[in-house]
């Protein structure tokens, strides 16, 4: 069994990387968000509006724990804020688990959501001074949790294919 976790924060690229290095190591490909608003029937958009924050965070936690106790293997991208909630991070040092933080310099993430956060719920409301220091902030406070992960990639300067050869190199050496 093999389980290839990827997080880091919003704009990092983990859904796009999770879903081409799945296809590569020919696993299925999970993408918890995309998960969640399929098994809720709700986007996370409608999810943060009409329930909250912490009702999104609690069902993020029991979709994530769903999955990690199965025997099946995957790539699984978590949302940006998943493994800084309820012990989630706890699960990146999982015994069947390969965990990946993708660390992204701080002004690439600021550029990427500047056009890109309209679906975010957490961001779509803020300008671009706030948001850059929003972001700033909060991978202060989460890098805390995203380092749980086995291994680190620094993303910046890399193109994806480069950074799904990182990946694919120590899930075939460890
Ligand atoms: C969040 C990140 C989002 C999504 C939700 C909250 C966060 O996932 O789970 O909007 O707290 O950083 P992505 O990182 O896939 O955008």
């Amino acid at each position: 069994m093999q389980k290839i976790i990827l997080v880091g924060y919003m704009g990092s690229g983990k859904s796009t990387i999770g879903s081409l290095l799945a296809k590569k190591l020919e696993l299925p490909f999970i993408d918890l968000d995309s998960y969640i608003e399929r098994s809720e029937n709700k986007s996370i958009a409608e999810i943060f509006k009409q329930l909250g924050e912490i009702y999104f965070r609690k069902l993020e936690h029991k979709y994530l724990s769903e999955l990690s106790i199965n025997e099946n293997s995957f790539v699984l991208s978590l949302g940006g804020g998943t493994p800084c909630y309820s012990n989630n991070h706890i699960l990146l040092q999982c015994d069947n688990c390969q965990s990946f933080y993708l660390q992204t310099p701080t002004f690439i993430l600021v550029k990427r959501l500047q056009i890109d956060r309209q679906n975010r719920p957490l961001i779509f409301n803020l300008s671009d001074n706030e948001l850059t220091d929003f972001v700033a902030k909060q991978i202060f406070e989460r890098s805390y949790f995203y380092l749980f992960a086995k291994h680190i990639i620094k993303t910046g300067g890399l193109n994806f294919n480069e950074i799904i050869a990182q990946i694919e190199e120590k899930v075939i050496t460890t």
